[in-house]
């Protein structure tokens, strides 16, 4: 069966590599209407998209990550354009709401020929001792905390597909 929603489906990847190029306007217009065409629970929308392109933002977010995990390196693997997640805190579905989101942004990104990954770990920065500061420097409105990032950006590298976990679905009869 050829169908080009399946086929992003199927081929999509995390990226762990970005060319330096930077993510056009058009497709970063693409990305967050994607995004915001997103269902949620009650159509609550309960998410914000604070975008990123400024490599000295997700600099310092990384460095505070990385510190609070006691590891080094970069979470963001050098990608143009970080978008992060956030979600309303007291909405019962905003993280499955926002989740959903980040995946419609990754496939969307795939469609336009571009490469992502969604990123738990820069939580850190958001969770520790200067939570505060990140939420306001990222523009989380009140309310609102960290639920995901997504980097994204031209693939410099390509990934096999992960293997299927087994017994992860049962058929009724
Ligand atoms: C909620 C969530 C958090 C993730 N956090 C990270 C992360 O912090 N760093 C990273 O390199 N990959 C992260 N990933 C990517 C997963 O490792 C990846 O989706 C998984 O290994 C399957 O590989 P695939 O996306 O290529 O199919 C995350 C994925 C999800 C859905």
């Amino acid at each position: 069966m050829s169908n080009p929603v399946l086929a992003a489906i199927a081929d999509r990847r995390s990226i762990r590599g970005y060319k330096a190029e930077k993510v056009t306007k058009e497709q970063l217009d693409a990305l967050l209407k994607a995004a915001v065409e997103s269902p949620s629970a009650r159509n609550s929308q309960p998410w914000h998209f604070s975008v990123v392109q400024n490599p000295a933002i997700v600099a310092e977010v990384n460095a505070e990550a990385v510190k609070n995990l006691s590891r080094d390196g970069d979470l963001f693997y050098a990608a143009p354009l970080v978008i992060f997640v956030s979600c309303q805190a007291e909405d019962r579905w905003a993280r499955l709401d926002c989740g959903i989101a980040t995946q419609t942004i990754a496939l969307a990104a795939h469609a336009l020929g571009l490469g992502s990954v969604i990123l738990g770990l820069p939580d850190a920065a958001f969770t520790g001792s200067k939570g505060e500061y990140f939420n306001r420097l990222l523009k989380f409105p009140e309310g609102y905390s960290f639920a995901v990032a997504i980097a994204i950006g031209v693939p410099a590298t390509t990934k096999e597909a992960h293997p299927v976990a087994p017994g992860k679905i049962d058929h009724l009869i």
